[in-house]
């Protein structure tokens, strides 16, 4: 049995993670150590809380008190760091935080987990920390190219700043005493359990109640999207067999402009929820600011050294993922009620007037 400590596993990706892994794994123990901010949500994991291989532990990756407690406690084998302010508007508004999680608290984990791993030869036997990051440290492509590992940093929003900040400190770690972190950079996920302040489940949830569908500027930004269940396959292979000291790219190839997904789930809702739920409802808004123009990710190193690719094409995993939030209205109901509504209406306000 393999103990892995997975941090914010109450959120979107770290939900579905745990669920792939304990619903295809026996030889693993979850400990989720998740803050639960307004983005972690136990609701996504209570079929699992009774499962004899996981335990969640509320708590904040800045508490070098609580992780030596934890470390202490249980025979930690892997280390999935997904824990993290996410969302690029809310980095646009209040930085600190994010530097604060996605730097500070990094790092806390990078440091604890070193004291309690090293042994006096300095070798980590089987250990393996994984850093999840993203395509947005790599900044904004033009019309043409990929993103590849050997692509420099160029982050350009608080958010994507503080997790490149991340990304230096686990690779100083390695560098530095060799600590085994393995980084992956992926695009954007999507599928269930995502909060609905990120642009799929924002455009359903919106359709579904008849509101305006805020496109940013000209609506033609590219990003390049991938389903969630084949993110966390790839992630439990790079646990399985990434090489440590480098980075994986994982992506899909499958780039879309915002304004061709939001029509996709207009399409999808107006033929099967409400013939009234149309194009009409799309309304360009002022742009976010420093607003990356197109993403794109070159999985090559990735598909051959670990045999990885995604499964799942977008036409099928747009159309699970909507069904997904028909069938868990109550879910999203709960989730954009409270502190949704305040946010929603600092980022969207005047909309409806
Ligand atoms: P999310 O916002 O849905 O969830 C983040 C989780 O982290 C929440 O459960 C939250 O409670 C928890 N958390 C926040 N601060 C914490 C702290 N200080 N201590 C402990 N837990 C804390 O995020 P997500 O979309 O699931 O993203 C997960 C990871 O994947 C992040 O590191 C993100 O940068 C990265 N990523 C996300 C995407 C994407 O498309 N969603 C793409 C690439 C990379
Ligand atoms: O690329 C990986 C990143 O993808 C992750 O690292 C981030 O954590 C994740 O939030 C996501 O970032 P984006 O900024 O790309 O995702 P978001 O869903 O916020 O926006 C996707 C695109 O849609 C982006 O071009 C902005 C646009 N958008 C978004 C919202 C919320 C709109 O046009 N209107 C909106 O209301």
């Amino acid at each position: 049995m393999k103990t892995i400590l997975v941090t914010g596993g109450a959120g979107f990706i770290g939900s579905n993670f745990i669920h792939y892994l304990l619903g295809n794994y026996s030889e693993y123990k979850v400990i989720n150590l998740d803050l639960l901010t307004y983005a972690g949500n136990l609701e996504n994991l209570k079929d699992l809380a009774h499962h004899g291989n996981y335990l969640f532990i509320q708590g904040d990756i800045s508490s070098s008190a609580l992780l030596e407690a934890i470390f202490k406690a249980n025979p930690i084998d892997y280390v999935v760091n997904f824990a993290a302010e996410t969302h690029v508007d809310r980095s646009i508004r209040e930085p600190e935080i994010f530097v604060r999680t996605n730097v500070l608290g990094t790092a806390n984990l990078l440091n604890v987990a070193r004291k309690y791993w090293v042994n006096r030869d300095d070798s980590y036997g089987g250990n393996k920390f994984i850093q999840i990051s993203t395509d947005e440290v790599y900044g904004s492509l033009s019309a043409k190219g990929f993103f590849t590992e050997d692509t420099p940093y160029n982050p350009r929003s608080p958010y994507s700043a503080s997790k490149a900040g991340a990304d230096l400190l686990a690779q100083s770690f390695y560098a530095t005493y060799g600590f085994p972190v393995v980084i992956t950079r992926c695009g954007n996920n999507y599928g269930p359990y995502q909060f609905p302040e990120k642009l799929i489940p924002l455009m359903i949830n919106n359709a579904l109640q008849k509101k305006p569908l805020p496109v940013y500027g000209d609506g033609l930004q590219i990003r390049d999207w991938l389903y969630v269940e084949d993110h966390c396959a790839a992630i439990t292979l790079v646990l399985q067999k990434g090489k440590v000291g480098t980075v994986y790219n994982i992506g899909g190839r499958n780039e879309q402009t915002n304004l061709q997904v939001v029509k996709t789930i207009i399409n999808y809702l107006q033929k099967h929820v409400d013939p009234l739920i149309t194009v009409d409802l799309i309304k360009h808004v002022a742009d976010r600011k420093g607003h990356d123009r197109r993403y794109g990710i070159d999985p090559t190193k990735i598909q051959t050294e670990l045999g990885w690719s995604a499964q799942t094409p977008f036409h099928i995993g747009i159309e699970k993922t909507i069904r997904w939030y028909l069938e868990h209205q109550e879910w999203l109901a709960n989730v954009t009620s409270g502190e949704y509504q305040s946010y929603y209406q600092k980022i969207y306000g005047r909309l409806e007037q």
